[in-house]
């Protein structure tokens, strides 16, 4: 029987999740995995009061990554600052890494992947994308034998939680905040996972493996769900769509980007049934067509079955190199995918005023698809304004962004235009 000694630095959700399953239910691991982990050390700020089994705790975190007795040490602390010290530090002592920290590898894998490379150890990172759904082993090991091509996937539990209640249960984004912050899927902090930046550091984290890409977090255009309102859901609901936030990555002529919005989906595409904090990734090979991957995104037992499962392919002498090969396409920013688009107006109630919004629309040589122009009701806020939504035909981020701020310096117009990409299949 072959045998893992293992030291853990923090015992938050995940951390206190993989202790607890690594304590409790050893034997599956045994069964399944053919590996005995051992616990060697655990690195706890709060000390032994913060694990609640018979291990040896440390307070100085720094003492577990310099441990010479481990074979893996496993980082799940979360950050950029003490995060890469530690694992830095343990890789120059020789030990191999787990880590479910997405922020990390998405700002500094390359350098990270680098230095374990020149120590002639390696880094276990599938906790860090769709928690207990083995998305990163498809990548690096399922899918192997072709080029991808594209992916489209939900990658945010939280958000995708309160899009659902916002959609089914009518619920505000409010309420559907709190109710996952009260089932322990968004964090005390929500921002990163509300604002994009949560789904953006996964999606940059799958273009590195899926097109041979640098690690590079920076080069990820993204946008939030507090965008979007419930008015939006219900013309979303109206027109035949539900709002996901979807991130895509792509590859055209050796270039790639990757981008994450909120995004109409229509009711009869796959990632649009995908409800409630699950996660959803489909990975299109040339090749192959299709492939979907479905599962629980986050949350403490999921990351850990993902953490577990690393350190059982470690035992196994880890994974082949995908990380470390010459990196052969070049990111850009600019997205020139084209997607039709979801426009929300308030226009002046005025005769002539949708017909020089629709001529806006023509002398930029975008169609316009449908158009829902609601009357106004007497408890409207502003009744000299009615609000219109309009389904457009294809267009860019860079060609939408400039429609949106001609539409905005309309006189007919009032305040904010909102626009939201419509998902299609790239
Ligand atoms: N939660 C999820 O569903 C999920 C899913 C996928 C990936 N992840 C990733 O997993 C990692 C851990 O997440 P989590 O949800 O378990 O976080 P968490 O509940 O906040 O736990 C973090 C742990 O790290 C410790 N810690 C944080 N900063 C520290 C510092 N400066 N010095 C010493 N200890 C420190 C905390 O100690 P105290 O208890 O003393 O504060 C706590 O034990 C993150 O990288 C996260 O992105 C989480």
């Amino acid at each position: 029987m072959k045998s893992l000694k293992i030291g853990v630095c923090g015992v938050g959700n995940v951390g206190g999740a993989v202790l607890e399953n690594l304590t409790n239910t050893p034997d599956i691991v045994v069964s399944n995995g053919g590996v005995q982990i051992e616990i060697t050390q655990v690195g706890a700020r709060k000390g032994k009061s913060a694990v609640p089994y018979d291990l040896d705790v440390v307070t100085d975190l720094m003492e577990v990554a310099k441990n010479p007795t481990i074979d893996v040490f496993v980082e799940l602390i979360g950050g950029c600052d003490l995060a890469k010290d530690l694992i830095e530090h343990a890789i120059g002592n020789g030990k191999n890494i787990v880590t479910a920290n997405k922020a990390l590898i998405a700002t500094h894998g390359d350098e990270l992947f680098k230095l374990a490379k020149e120590h002639k150890v390696q880094i276990g990172f599938e906790a860090s994308v769709a928690g207990g759904t083995p998305v990163i082993k498809a990548l690096r090991e399922g899918l192997v034998a072709n080029e991808v091509k594209w992916f489209a996937g939900i990658l945010n539990g939280t958000t995708n939680f309160i899009l659902s209640k916002m959609s089914e249960d009518k619920s505000s984004f409010d309420d559907a905040l709190k109710e996952a912050q009260e089932l322990g899927l968004a964090e005390t902090d929500p921002t990163m996972d509300i604002d994009g930046t949560d789904a953006a550091q996964k999606a940059s984290i799958l273009s590195a493996l899926a097109f041979n890409t640098p690690f590079d977090f920076s080069f990820v255009s993204y946008g939030g769900i507090d965008q979007v309102s419930p008015e939006d859901i219900a013309y979303a609901y109206q027109l035949g769509y539900s709002i996901k936030h979807i991130a895509y990555g792509s590859l055209d002529n050796g270039q790639v980007n990757v981008s994450a919005f909120p995004t109409f989906v229509p009711k009869d595409q796959l990632l649009s049934q995908v409800g409630q904090q699950m996660n959803a990734l489909e990975i299109f090979c040339e090749s192959i067509g299709s492939t979907v991957y479905y599962g629980p995104g986050a949350g403490p037992k999921p990351t850990a079955s993902a953490v577990i499962a690393d350190l059982v392919d470690l035992s196994n002498g880890g994974w082949p190199e995908s990380e470390n090969k010459k990196n052969q396409n070049t990111l850009i920013k600019e997205c020139k995918q084209q997607f039709s688009r979801y426009f929300k107006l308030d226009v002046k109630n005025e005769a002539g005023a949708i017909a020089k919004v629709s001529s806006l629309f023509a002398d930029e040589n975008v169609s316009i698809e449908a158009l829902i122009q609601n009357e106004i009701k007497d408890n409207s806020p502003n009744e000299n304004f009615v609000p219109v939504v309009i389904i457009s035909g294809v267009l860019t981020d860079t060609e939408a962004g400039r429609l949106q701020e001609n539409l905005e310096a309309m006189t007919e117009i009032a305040g904010p235009v909102k626009q939201f990409r419509i998902h299609n299949a790239l």
